[in-house]
């Protein structure tokens, strides 16, 4: 026969429980929207905008309008970018290695460039791999989960240039096998997981297995083990890969000294933003995100600028002391400049006010290298001295490269298809990322909103809610600046064609 009381109590505590999680939730929903997100500063912009401008004049004169879409590869830039790294790191620690992560950038003068400057290659697939070897690479860490009896191969067989960085205690068996077949040693390091639960946890083994996996590694002929590597990415601060260097201080503590003397290498990965901080439409801050999430009915004041009318009603200008006239973008001063405040015209796309941007700020690389360093001294090289490898992949590339699109059609003042799609850069970014869209053929310090899309069949093919220019018509060339990190290596071939890449010296 059934309790009936219990049956009750039962129920009841379980109402109690779904009401207490439901109140949490609330609560946390409360306290992302409660939160504000760090408006763009007008000088950050302007000073980026005008840059650019510069930059697109030459463009102009350089290529005219003959190829779009196309990308823009400026070499220069990851040289310079390729010599400040280095320099921040070597002037604070004793022995330095840098490896360009080519994911991040996979075009191969890219990597052909870095290594003029004295760097070596981070590759993550036997497709990479041979691209490091065609160029003409001979310092290359292979690093990434789920390496293949065959990607192995291609590294053994170059065990003179490769370090092959493992996975997992299988990887290694596998690694042995294989490098038994060519009869060749491999030098190799072992990924610790930085983060033990959720979806990180896919990459390397847990630092608590490491002295189990150096043990095993001593009774494999063909493996010659020398280090350590983690990575962590998107690090706006230090603050994260310094935790784990303090973790991996305690953890290399427990080893005993023949082992600690074993490590020739710690590889402190990539993952270094770069100083511009992270650039966000409003549906890319947190409480964009969660009005998204609730849904548009709830949220009359949704920022979704891909439903304007329920935009936030903007305002009319402060910005129009920035007149095009006045405002050569070659002779003009970023002083000028006033606050984007909200305001009230009302009118998507037809007022010459964007809706607000957002920066989820970033750090100086000095300072990444100062507390870095500091961290590395402190937990490291106070127990052993090794060589530190960095891995940077967005901090070198980011600026390298543009993306150049032509208007195609002007189908009214406030929406413009262009001939390049969003399969340039693979992914739906500039939904939630804002980079300002620079009207390289009218010039101007003034943003305007105007729906900038691309001309694949989908509506998510948009480039942004808004362009920098006096105007904007048919044949205008637009550029779209600092597109050279995890856009080229993301493009598809989706409908239409991959843009080709043109060298601008
Ligand atoms: C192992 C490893 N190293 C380096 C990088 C480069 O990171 P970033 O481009 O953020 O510097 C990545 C990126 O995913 C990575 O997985």
């Amino acid at each position: 026969m059934v309790d009936l009381s219990e049956y009750k109590n039962q129920t009841f505590q379980q109402f109690q429980i779904s009401t207490q999680q439901n109140q949490a939730t609330i609560q946390q929903v409360q306290a992302i929207l409660n939160k504000t997100t760090q408006l763009l500063p007008d000088k950050l912009l302007l000073n980026f905008v005008e840059t650019n401008f510069m930059k697109g004049r030459q463009i102009l004169h350089t290529i005219g309008g003959h190829l779009t879409p196309c990308y823009l590869f400026e070499p220069g830039v990851i040289i310079n970018k390729a010599k400040i790294f280095k320099r921040v790191f070597q002037q604070r620690l004793p022995e330095t290695g840098f490896y360009f992560a080519m994911k991040s950038n996979n075009f191969p003068d890219v990597s052909k460039t870095v290594l003029t400057c004295g760097f070596g290659l981070d590759v993550s697939s036997g497709a990479e791999l041979e691209t490091a070897l065609e160029l003409g690479a001979d310092d290359i860490v292979f690093s990434g989960p789920g390496k293949t009896a065959q990607e192995l191969d291609i590294a053994i067989a170059n065990n003179a240039k490769v370090v092959v960085l493992i996975d997992s205690f299988t990887e290694m068996k596998r690694l042995e096998k294989r490098a038994a077949r060519q009869g060749k040693k491999m030098r190799v390091g072992v990924r610790l997981t930085t983060e033990p639960n959720g979806l990180w946890r896919k990459f390397g083994i847990p630092k608590e297995d490491l002295a189990k996996f150096i043990e095993e590694s001593k009774k494999y002929k063909y493996i010659n083990f020398q280090g350590i590597q983690f990575h962590s990415s998107w690090n706006m601060t230090p603050d994260r890969q310094i935790a784990f260097i303090k973790e991996l201080g305690e953890t290399l503590a427990a080893l005993t000294p023949e082992e600690r003397l074993m490590i020739k290498f710690i590889d402190i990965g990539g993952g270094y933003w770069p100083e511009q901080g992270e650039w966000l439409q409003p549906a890319g801050t947190p409480q964009g995100m969660m009005r998204n999430a609730l849904g548009a009915s709830l949220n009359p004041s949704s920022l979704n600028p891909l439903t304007p009318s329920l935009l936030n009603p903007l305002t009319s200008s402060s910005l129009n002391s920035l007149t095009s006239s006045s405002l050569n973008p070659l002779t003009s001063s970023v002083q000028n400049s006033s606050n984007y405040l909200p305001n009230t015209s009302g009118n998507y796309g037809s007022a010459a006010e964007p809706y607000p941007h957002y920066l989820n700020p970033s750090t100086s690389i000095e300072t990444f290298a100062q507390e870095l360093s500091s961290a590395i001294c402190d937990n490291i090289h106070n127990q052993i001295s090794c060589k530190i490898c960095f891995e940077p992949g967005r901090w070198i590339c980011n600026d390298s490269m543009h993306i150049i699109i032509k208007v195609m059609d002007k189908k009214y003042d406030d929406l413009v298809i262009t001939d390049g799609g969003t399969n340039a850069i693979g992914w739906e970014r500039f939904e939630t990322d804002y980079c300002p869209i620079l009207n390289i053929s009218r010039p101007a310090l003034t943003e305007r909103e105007c729906l900038i899309t691309g001309s694949l069949c989908t509506p998510h093919d948009v480039w942004g809610y808004s362009y920098w220019g006096k105007d904007i018509q048919d044949g205008d060339l637009l550029m779209i600046p600092g597109q050279g990190a995890y856009t080229y290596s993301l493009r598809q071939h989706f409908i239409k064609a991959v843009p080709e890449v043109i060298p601008f010296p």
